[in-house]
């Protein structure tokens, strides 16, 4: 039986449309789930929409429609965006779906049967974009911490959930877990948060009603974080221990972002120690996006749109750019310029050249035939080991989710691939019969590398992959043991690669 690989990203809400910061989790999310399916995982990748809340019926309020005629129209541009942008998603789960309301009512039961869901009386200050309660002493300057936008004073009979009681239990799963809470330094933030004191957590919300009912009294709706986070396995078919949730839960990793740590690092963990399930195996928040030096906002009309991209610079250009560009877990800035910059060296002249010239040159010198490497030199060896070293590497930085230094990885070899060409000058060899050994040893070694390298590109991108090997006569699908040298074989047909990525304007 194959491993099993359960991936997820953030359920986006639907009072916003998408934009690169959406995007960038999502991305990651496939690169990882299509790497471990090449590498022969189970893979199932999760993504989808969080639809119930205050925020999303404000929204519908203010756009003159009821809230599920936002969430059917706003939820369309998400799916349509991931196809676009090639996102190989096993599921898209919608929390107005009837599996996922039947989950979270079942487990808010339990919670409330075991007594670690009670009655209460709430008084605080509530910040509605955000969705959250914040004390007094939270509060910055009387402002919410999180968005330095007004708070209100909210009192209300609320549902309170135990979370004080799991402090203990939560802080050693932590201590005894390194990798649970990624990047370290987001790991030692929530440290210290919790040592400050978990207080008993408000999950249900008496002041507006669209959202999932309080089993037994429908006065009360579900705190949307509760209904939110409980996705995850929803979405498996929890309770049907079975299905998809037997098979694939705990959760390998939960991609999110740096803002929305403290829900997936200390609400969600203690629900579900709560509920007596399994915990996820890793949790890792990715950094934010600036765009030209500024923050992304409504208000500054700079929200980065995807489809403008893709229209623009094509589908793996972006794809590339959002994971090369800055380390995941760090905050980056996105720019045009650094773009264009990015895809003129790194992709039209790196790859790009590198494939249509060995083409062009197997083309040329052997009409397109493949033949046997001979007897390989040092430089040959050298390129061959270089390449082999990369699918190790890449491995070990995948797990770390460090996409851009896999990238950098790859692309080491993309310049071996180069400079391996300038060393041989097959155009030097081809001048004389007698060295057609050497030069079809040649052809061999710089083909089979770029076909090693797009077999673990594919995972980055898919769409140039799948041009750049059929170019190459690799007709397979992509698996670990097609990572090995020596895959191309003799008398395969080698065709001129188009360019893979135009030059574009700075
Ligand atoms: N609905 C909640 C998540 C519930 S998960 C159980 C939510 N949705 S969101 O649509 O507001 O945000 C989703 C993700 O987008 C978050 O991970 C957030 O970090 C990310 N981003 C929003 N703006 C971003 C940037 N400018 N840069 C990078 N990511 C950003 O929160």
């Amino acid at each position: 039986m194959k491993p099993t690989f359960y991936v997820t990203t953030p359920i986006y809400y639907v009072n916003d449309v998408p934009h690169i910061g959406h995007a960038y989790t999502t991305v990651a999310g496939d690169v990882l789930a299509r790497y471990k399916r090449l590498m022969g995982y189970d893979v199932y990748f999760l993504t989808g929409s969080d639809e119930h809340g205050q925020k999303v019926e404000k929204a519908a309020i203010t756009a003159g429609e009821t809230p599920l005629e936002l969430a059917d129209r706003v939820v369309k541009r998400f799916q349509a965006l991931w196809e676009r942008l090639g996102i190989s998603n096993n599921d898209f789960i919608r929390t107005t779906q009837e599996r996922h309301k039947n989950g979270v009512s079942r487990i808010f039961k339990d919670l409330l049967d075991k007594g670690d869901i009670y009655l209460g009386e709430y008084e605080d200050w509530y910040c509605t974009p955000c969705e959250t309660f914040w004390t007094e002493t939270q509060l910055i300057e009387g402002r919410c911490p999180d968005c330095n936008r007004p708070v209100e004073k909210l009192k209300e009979e609320s549902y309170f959930f135990r979370m004080s009681k799991y402090q203990e239990q939560l802080l050693a799963h932590i201590e005894a877990n390194l990798d649970f809470i990624q990047p370290k330094s987001k790991r030692n933030e929530i440290l210290s948060f919790i040592k400050e004191g978990l207080r008993d957590l408000s999950v249900s919300r008496t002041t507006f009603s669209w959202g999932i009912p309080v089993p037994g009294n429908d006065r009360h709706i579900i705190y949307v974080w509760f209904d939110a986070l409980t996705n995850y396995i929803t979405a498996l078919g929890y309770p049907d221990e079975t299905g998809n949730y037997g098979r694939y839960w705990p959760v390998d990793v939960h991609l999110i972002g740096k803002d929305i740590l403290r829900f997936h690092a200390i609400y969600w963990p203690t629900f579900l120690m709560a509920a007596g399930l399994p915990l996820p195996k890793k949790v890792f928040a990715h950094g934010w996006w600036t765009v030209e030096g500024q923050k992304m906002s409504k208000s500054l009309q700079n929200v980065v749109e995807p489809n403008m991209l893709i229209d623009k610079y094509g589908v793996d250009a972006v794809r590339y750019f959002l994971l090369r560009e800055v380390p995941f877990g760090l905050d980056g800035d996105f720019s045009h310029t650094a773009l264009v910059q990015r895809i003129n060296s790194d992709l039209a002249n790196d790859i790009g050249n590198l494939l249509s010239r060995s083409t062009a040159m197997a083309v040329k010198y052997f009409d397109g035939l493949l033949h046997v490497a001979v007897e390989l030199t040092e430089t040959d060896r050298t390129l061959k080991l270089k390449t082999e070293e990369m699918v190790t590497i890449v491995d070990k930085f995948i797990d770390e989710m460090a996409f851009s230094k896999a990238l950098q990885a790859i692309w080491e070899v993309i310049s071996a691939g180069n400079k391996y060409i300038d060393e041989t000058a097959p155009w030097t060899l081809a001048k004389d019969p007698a060295n057609s050994g050497r030069l079809a040893t040649v052809m061999y070694c710089l083909l089979e590398s770029q076909r090693i390298t797009h077999c673990l590109l594919s995972a980055f991108l898919p769409a140039t992959s799948e041009k750049a090997l059929a170019s190459l006569g690799w007709n397979e699908e992509v698996s670990k043991e097609g990572l090995a040298w020596g895959g191309l074989k003799a008398g395969t047909t080698i065709t001129k690669a188009e360019a893979l990525f135009p030059r574009m304007e700075e």
